[in-house]
């Protein structure tokens, strides 16, 4: 093994045993240790500015920030190219890629040698969950992408003091990344780095992350998906916790009472907007505060709760469609500091995406960097283009969004993207039903992801691509820790969370959305911290309680009876063809799934059938 040299504040020598082979192995040029300093990003900033990966915008409207173009092959993740490697098959599942450990090593032995040649390799430490708190998790992530330091920076605690928490002998999860293109002697680098073969893979068992070829969002910045999700979901079933695709956010009422709610969207489908929601005209009392935009990790507590932290950092959020009416507080909280991926600009320096302003402003460069024509059909910005700035720069944030102990959560919501079928809101009548509910939602699939757009797919939990584990056990666990924490909670008067289903996106004949959403789901979060604390009214259906028209608080907005019952209305065939895709999907998870649920999906038939 070649000797490295490691600065002072790295006293762990088994990470420095495995910064050496890894570097043995990609052969970097050189290796820099990170420290989370603002000299570092300053100086990488630059770097990346020279290179071309990244303009500076216009300082006096976004101060300190920048923007970077990926290459347009290289625009969001890829889940046909995400690989759960666990010894066995069967324990990844029926929903995941799956190939042996063994044959995946020798194909990354292959990918990764002399991969980084020519590059510098970036040693990044950083804590998922605050620093030195019991429930966080450490990472160290490899990578020979100065965009992915720069961005770890703000998604995660990063730096020389996890260096500290780490010690001498510390547990950490080793993240391997490489944008897969290696430099030869005076070959000059590309604005955006990547490879066409890209491999998004985890050992669950041996708890390690390799990512090859891609230098975009959830490929490359290993501590969310990757690490906080698909590893965590693993140590969560062993250890008896949950991680999920959750928003958390808590709302207090007028009266100051308090509750916190964690949601599960599926990508690109309003986590980042419902977390940052503005209470509306109507509501004024009322507040709403954000913990998180898209990962909860939720324990059990002695006596029977759940509380949840967000074990990120920062917000990685959608752009287009954010502006000042749909989510004013994530606009504020882009005021400084921020950087944009993949969005458009103006010649003046400024951002600009879809749905930021109704004028598309004339002489943009579009997100290929390209000038933008407006005739042309095509979008300025891409779809999946994204923000990455500091959680702590909004100005919606819980001031309990750091507590260690995290936040009690009263409800569960799970929200798929419907156009038809699914009504606005409903709740599960016990456990076992919001656990059907949840792991039968299906979604159109949004351009977070490489593949089709707008198809309906089954996404359990808003969990499809983030599972580290085989679904059916996923819900396994999932009724466990209900029958488990549900018993103490009762023997100590505690309840379980409720758990709801919401869908924003029913659409009327026309094709228009007909829920006005955004700020206006306020109404619906009161109906449901309503139902939490047994002052909401709710009549039964067979897909679960729902309110009425009367049920819901209309003051100071035009909503009609009629509109409601276009986006609630319950349709039998719908709910046949439904349940036929629900157990199309049980059928699909196999053998392991768990058979309370496949006779909860029976008697769901029987009674939509006699409806
Ligand atoms: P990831 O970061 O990909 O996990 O997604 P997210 O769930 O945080 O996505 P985000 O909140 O950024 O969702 C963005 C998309 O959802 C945009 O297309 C928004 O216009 C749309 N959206 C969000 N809230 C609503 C809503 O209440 N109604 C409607 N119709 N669209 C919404
Ligand atoms: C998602 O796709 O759900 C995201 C963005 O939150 S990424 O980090 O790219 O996964
Ligand atoms: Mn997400």
């Amino acid at each position: 093994m070649t000797a490295i040299t490691a600065p002072d504040f790295v006293k762990h020598q088994a990470l420095i045993n495995w910064v050496a082979q890894i570097a043995e192995l990609t052969k970097p040029a050189r290796i820099e240790w990170c420290d989370g300093s603002q000299e570092e990003y300053d100086r990488l900033i630059k770097l990346m500015i020279d290179n071309g990966t990244m303009v500076k915008l216009n300082q006096e409207k976004h101060p300190d920030s920048y923007l970077a173009f990926s290459d347009p092959s290289d625009v969001a993740r890829v889940e046909d190219r995400t690989f759960i490697c666990s010894e066995k098959q069967i324990d990844a599942g029926a929903t995941n890629n799956w190939q042996a450990p063994d044959e995946m090593r020798a194909i990354l032995n292959d990918k990764f040698d002399g991969c980084m040649a020519g590059r510098t390799m970036y040693v990044v430490p950083f804590s998922m969950g605050p620093l030195g708190s019991h429930i966080a998790h450490i990472g160290v992530e490899l990578t020979d992408s100065p965009y992915v330091v720069v961005s770890m920076r703000k998604m995660a605690r990063m730096g020389k003091a996890v260096y500290e928490v780490l010690g001498t002998d510390g547990e950490f999860v080793p993240c391997v990344h490489s944008v897969g293109k290696p430099l030869a002697d005076g070959e000059k680098d590309v604005a955006w780095p990547c490879n066409d073969d890209k491999y998004i893979v985890h050992f669950p068992e041996t708890r390690e992350i390799w990512s090859y070829g891609s230098g975009y969002g959830g490929n490359a910045l290993l501590g969310k998906k990757c690490l906080a999700l698909r590893i965590a979901s693993v140590m969560g079933r062993e250890q008896g916790w949950l991680a999920e695709h959750m928003l958390i956010l808590g709302v207090t009422n007028p009266q100051g009472k308090k509750h916190y709610v964690a949601a599960a969207f599926p990508s690109a489908c309003g986590k980042t907007n419902f977390a940052m929601l503005i209470p509306p005209t109507g509501y004024e009392g009322w507040k709403v505060e954000t913990v998180g935009d898209d990962i909860a990790w939720i324990k059990p507590s002695a006596d029977g709760k759940l509380y949840a932290i967000n074990p990120e950092a920062g917000f990685f959020g959608v752009a287009p469609g954010t502006n000042t009416k749909t989510n004013s507080n994530c606009m504020s909280s882009l005021s400084s500091d921020v950087i944009y991926t993949n969005v458009a600009v103006t010649e003046d320096g400024e951002v600009w995406w879809e749905g930021k302003t109704k004028e598309t402003p004339a002489n943009l460069t579009n997100w290929k960097g390209q000038k933008h024509d407006p005739n042309s059909g095509e979008k300025a910005s891409h779809p999946n283009a994204r923000f990455t700035v500091s959680a702590s720069q909004c100005p919606s944030i819980d001031p309990d969004w750091e507590n260690p102990e995290g936040v009690p959560i009263s409800a569960f919501i799970f929200g798929g993207r419907r156009g038809d079928t699914v009504p606005l809101v409903s709740e599960a009548v016990d456990w076992v039903d919001g656990v059907y509910k949840a792991a039968t939602m299906g979604s159109e699939t949004t351009a977070a992801a490489v593949g089709a757009q707008g198809v309906v797919r089954r996404d359990p939990f808003a969990m499809l691509p983030f599972a580290g584990y085989n679904m059916a056990d996923y819900f396994s666990h999932w009724l466990d820790m209900g029958e488990k924490v549900g018993k103490i909670a009762q023997e100590n008067g505690n309840t379980l969370p409720k758990i709801f289903n919401v869908n924003w996106f029913r659409k009327d004949g026309e094709g228009n959305f007909v829920w006005p959403g955004f700020g206006q789901n306020m109404r619906v979060l009161e109906w449901i911290i309503g139902r939490c604390e047994g002052n909401a009214n709710a009549v039964a259906t067979p897909v679960g309680l729902v309110p009425t028209y009367q049920d819901l608080n209309w003051t100071a907005i035009d909503f009609s009876q009629d509109d409601f019952d276009t986006v609630t209305h319950l349709n039998k065939d719908e709910w046949i063809k439904e349940l036929a895709s629900h157990k199309e999907l049980f059928d699909k998870l196999g053998e392991r799934m768990p058979q309370e649920l496949i006779d909860h999906a029976d008697k769901l038939l029987a009674q939509i059938q006699a409806m």
